[in-house]
């Protein structure tokens, strides 16, 4: 199985954490998407996007990536995000990126979702919120996560 997860993770890493773990588990690279050229995502079996949460939406580098794909014949793709509050049951977070993969021609079937430590205003004037996160128990979800994910694509 070829893998590769493209993430962008400006803030504290902590997407980047979460994407070092699936890395690990699919044997894929991590790359940022200025490091990877958009035609070579056909040859993959499986492609993860992730990505922070800034102001309600993934990163815009990211985003600007995933529109200048072309249309084509894709195969299995997963979208995951970290940010400090739940995402909005009526607006999930990982939503607009995964239909427009699926419009570009990927299969995304799997999300994954979890907290990460937050500065964002107000809550640097605090200090932030969910420190420590992701932590042990968040990194191994991923793991599971990613598991689950080789072995449906191996199937
Ligand atoms: C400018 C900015 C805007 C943010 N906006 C949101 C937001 O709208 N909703 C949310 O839940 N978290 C928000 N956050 C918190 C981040 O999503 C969270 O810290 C995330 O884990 C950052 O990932 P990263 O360290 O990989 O960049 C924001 C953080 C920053 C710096």
């Amino acid at each position: 199985m070829k893998a590769v997860i493209v993430c962008t993770s400006v803030s504290h890493g902590n997407t980047k954490r979460i994407a070092d773990v699936m890395g690990e588990v699919l044997e894929a690279r991590v790359v940022e998407p200025e490091q990877i050229d958009a035609a070579e995502l056909a040859a993959y079996d499986l492609v993860g996007f992730g990505s922070g949460i800034y102001t309600q939406n993934i990163h815009p580098r990211l985003r600007r990536f995933a529109e200048s794909l072309p249309e084509g014949r894709y195969r299995k793709a997963f979208v995951f995000t970290t940010s400090g509050l739940p995402e909005p049951p009526f607006r999930p977070h990982t939503r607009s990126l995964a239909r427009l993969l699926e419009r570009k021609g990927f299969d995304v079937n799997d999300t994954f979702q979890c907290r990460g430590y937050d500065t964002w205003l107000p809550f640097k004037l605090v200090g932030g919120i969910r420190k420590g996160r992701p932590d042990a128990t968040d990194l191994q979800a991923a793991r599971a996560f990613a598991e689950g994910l080789r072995a449906r694509t191996l199937a």
